[in-house]
């Protein structure tokens, strides 16, 4: 019950202890399409572009920047958080000229903020976190896509945490770029990261003027294996872990995206019903709420580490610790996936109580 990795239905575990084939075997290609197939559909896009980066969520962060970026491009990233700040510094590294839209950690980006940002700028793209997991808040994106298109800019944004376990219309909201990861709400092994390019933003890599600095995260490469007319060797892929995304996906899609949605939301609830009469209060506006990561204020006089510590000796129960300026002040109480739980939730509280 920390920020991820979440816990995984058992499906997924025996899928991982499926017999290894070849990463170019006809059957692992099938594979690999009905991975595309579920992503796609789970992102709510029809982009042909969308694939799953071997590796974890930080590298679908640069999968997008680098793709995306050459020297000397302007890029406006919002940052109210750890992952916005990781933003900067990978478009800072492809040599971007970064504009940084700022918000205090808790709150969500302001529209206003990057209007003026766009205005005083001539960016390549925006890029944004929807679910900012180091403090809960969830970011309203509509707006912000339209001004963004209105700049004639690429939207790129972080769905890390929220993806599987909150709205997410790529194609509808108008997202040019987006990476997940899979050990948050969709319940799958940490390690790889799920990704998505609209038309728009695959002009741009195919219309680059210097080449991807990184060879590995190179998409003009990179989708001749997932979906070329050869599907060219690219890389070895992590066999057993695709076999894990693929139960996982279906689970998602056997319950459905609106009821697992519904169901982040319920056990939410409970929780924060559960904490507040405990007299725990939450970090963000009920508004901005992530159903996913409940970020709470570490009530006066408790000790932080002592609580994690004896609700994991003692119950099992991991939970996660504040970063940045709310390290030793909040709990991360992640309700992700499988561990979105009733269950869960009542052990936490119970737990909780007679520590405290
Ligand atoms: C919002 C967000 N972005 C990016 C990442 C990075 O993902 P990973 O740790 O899988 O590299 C995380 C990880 O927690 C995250 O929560």
């Amino acid at each position: 019950m920390g920020p991820g990795p979440s816990d995984v239905h058992p499906r997924v575990l025996k899928a991982m202890a499926t017999p290894l084939i070849g990463h170019l075997d006809p059957e692992f290609l099938d594979v690999m399409d009905d991975i595309k197939k579920m992503t796609q559909e789970t992102l709510q896009t029809e982009n042909p572009l969308t694939f799953v980066v071997s590796a974890p969520g930080s590298a679908g962060m640069e999968t997008c920047l680098v793709n995306l970026l050459e020297p000397g491009d302007e890029a406006v990233v919002c940052i109210n958080g750890v992952f916005g700040t990781r933003m900067a510094d990978i478009a800072e590294r492809c040599g971007a000229k970064v504009i940084k839209v700022e918000a205090e950690w808790g709150t969500p980006i302001n529209a206003e903020d990057v209007e003026t940002a766009l205005k005083n700028s001539s960016p390549k793209l925006l890029a944004i976190v929807h679910a900012e997991t180091s403090t809960g808040v969830l970011q309203p994106l509509e707006e912000i896509s339209k001004l963004t298109k209105e700049a004639g800019a690429l939207l790129v944004v972080d769905a890390v945490t929220s993806y599987c376990g909150t709205q997410l219309k790529v194609d509808e909201w108008g997202i040019d770029a987006l990476y997940s990861g899979s050990q948050k709400c969709l319940s799958a092994p940490p390690g790889l990261s799920p990704v998505t390019f609209s038309q728009a933003a695959t002009d741009v890599l195919e219309n680059r003027k210097t080449k991807v600095q990184s060879w590995f995260l190179d998409l003009s490469m990179v989708k001749n294996y997932w979906a070329g007319a050869k599907r060219a060797y690219h890389h070895t892929a992590p066999v057993s872990a695709m076999y894990a995304m693929r139960e996982a996906l279906r689970i998602v899609l056997e319950e459905g995206l609106e009821n697992r949605f519904k169901r982040h939301q319920k056990n939410h609830e409970l929780l924060r019903d559960g904490l507040e009469a405990m007299g725990i209060d939450f970090l963000v506006d009920k508004e901005f709420r992530l159903p996913m990561l409940n970020a709470v204020r570490i009530p006066e006089g408790v000790e932080d580490a002592e609580v994690r510590t004896r609700l994991l000796n003692e119950y099992n129960i991991e939970i996660g610790g504040g970063l940045g300026p709310y390290a030793g002040k909040i709990w991360r109480i992640g309700l992700m996936g499988e561990s979105s739980d009733p269950n869960h939730v009542n052990m936490l509280l119970a737990a909780l109580k007679n520590v405290i």
